[in-house]
């Protein structure tokens, strides 16, 4: 049971052995628009500061199941329940803070724009913010 409700964490098991495979944590979060994104809506008669999302805190999966797909599997569940959200309220983007490394094997930012995920602004340092609009997935 979560009680403090900052966020929600989905654990997934592999069904043969019962073992952790890997989590998901999500919760509520809003896009400041700036730069193209802010341009971009703008130009479509939209001037709000920012726009509501959901966002993937924590995506993780153990070792023993990495590049098989269960990563991809997981992402496929926030956009379902992100679809479902924003069938009840307000939800226009899901977002991320991409973990890199200078490894690209290792790099997550690389997994995301595989999935759809754009930069939402450059950073030098720490995590790469991300956003995948989906408004684009049903185009
Ligand atoms: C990122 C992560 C969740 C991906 O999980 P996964 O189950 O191994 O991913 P998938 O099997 O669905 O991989 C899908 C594709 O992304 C690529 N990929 C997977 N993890 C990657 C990573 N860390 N960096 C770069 N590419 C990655 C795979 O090569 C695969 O591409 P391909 O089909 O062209 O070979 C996993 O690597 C992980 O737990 N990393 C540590 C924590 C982390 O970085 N979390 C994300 C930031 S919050």
């Amino acid at each position: 049971m979560n009680y403090s409700k900052f966020s929600i964490t989905y654990l997934w098991f592999y069904k043969t052995n019962k073992e952790l495979c890997g989590y998901v944590t999500v919760l509520a979060d809003a896009i400041n628009l700036q730069g193209k994104l802010k341009e971009y809506f703008r130009q479509e008669g939209i001037f709000y500061k920012s726009l509501p999302a959901l966002k993937i805190g924590r995506l993780c999966v153990s070792d023993n199941y990495l590049g098989r797909g269960i990563g991809t599997l997981m992402i496929e569940f926030v956009i379902v329940l992100a679809e479902k959200i924003g069938s009840e309220i307000g939800l226009r983007f899901i977002t991320t803070d991409a973990k890199r490394n200078p490894d690209p094997r290792k790099d997550s930012v690389h997994f995301y724009k595989r999935l759809g995920f754009e930069v939402l602004k450059q950073r030098e340092k720490g995590t790469l913010p991300m956003y995948k609009d989906l408004i684009k997935i049903k185009k």
